[in-house]
């Protein structure tokens, strides 16, 4: 079964009278156990993709299911599979990490929290931080905090919206060593990056999503083909794919 399944995806916003179609017919599968990437521009689609994803944002057509279950009509069954982490969440000042992991941990429902705590702090090795107040966390122990929350619920699908954005070299390494990790474990993992070589790297397939449109899919090498280079850098494999999605346009 596939983790998820997006059929036909539209979804517009209006700003000041103007139409912004932020998804546009998107549909593509994630396969259980892989990591996905989905890459593409600024103000591509991919964050209102992830919303809608976790029943955050309604579609206005389209489906999405995940593990089988419709997000919008069986929401219930689904949002218990799976977690969201972002760079943008907040921290609430006063409690240390250890503390405030089980102040969220009472938002879902876990047997043995302690457990799910311990096992949280041991995985995303935040063990030695863990009586240090949360809000005083450098940037790349912030971002382990939030995917350390996330696990919490032992998800069977991770969304990450930019997981590694800001961080230093090292940090971002052990970040993406850290993800890694969760594909091993059997997590089906969705991730979004602007960085060509976190992509190449992790990720076992990529959807590259500009304007709203998926203009191309597959594994990176596959990509490479598609985009007529197989030996070209995925940096530019990505340019030129998600520039002749804007030529085609501009042809109409
Ligand atoms: N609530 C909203 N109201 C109006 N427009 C929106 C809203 N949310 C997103 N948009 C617009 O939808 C488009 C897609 O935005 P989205 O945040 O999904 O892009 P993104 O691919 O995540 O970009 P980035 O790489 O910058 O994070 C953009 O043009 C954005 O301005
Ligand atoms: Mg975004």
């Amino acid at each position: 079964m596939n983790a998820v399944l997006v059929s036909n995806a539209n979804k517009s916003f209006s700003d000041h009278g103007r139409v912004i179609r932020a998804l546009e017919n998107v549909s593509l599968d994630i396969r259980s156990g892989e990591i996905f990437g989905l890459l593409g521009p600024n103000g591509a689609g991919k964050t209102t993709l992830i919303s809608a994803l976790c029943g955050l944002l309604e579609l206005d057509s389209g489906s999405v299911e995940v593990f089988g279950k419709n997000v919008q009509t069986q929401r219930s069954e689904v949002i218990p599979q799976m977690n969201l982490v972002t760079g943008f969440a907040g921290l609430l000042h006063g409690l240390t990490v250890e503390d405030l992991l089980r102040y969220y941990s009472f938002l879902y429902p876990i047997k043995d929290r302690e457990k799910a705590i311990e096992e949280a702090l041991l995985v995303t090795n935040l063990v030695e931080k863990r009586k240090q107040m949360a809000y005083t966390l450098s940037s790349g122990y912030r971002q382990r905090f939030y995917i350390a929350k996330a696990l919490l619920s032992k998800p069977k699908l991770l969304l990450m919206d930019e997981p590694t954005v800001g961080l230093d070299v090292e940090t971002a390494i052990r970040i993406r060593e850290l993800v890694s990790s969760l594909k091993s474990q059997g997590i089906t993992v969705l991730l979004t990056t602007h960085y060509m070589a976190e992509a190449e790297q992790l990720c076992d397939r990529i959807a590259l999503i500009s304007d709203g449109k998926i203009v191309a899919l597959g594994s990176v090498s596959e990509l490479k083909k598609m985009a007529g280079k197989p030996h070209a850098s995925l940096e530019d494999t990505f340019l030129k794919l998600t520039k002749k999605n804007l030529e085609e346009e501009e042809d109409e």
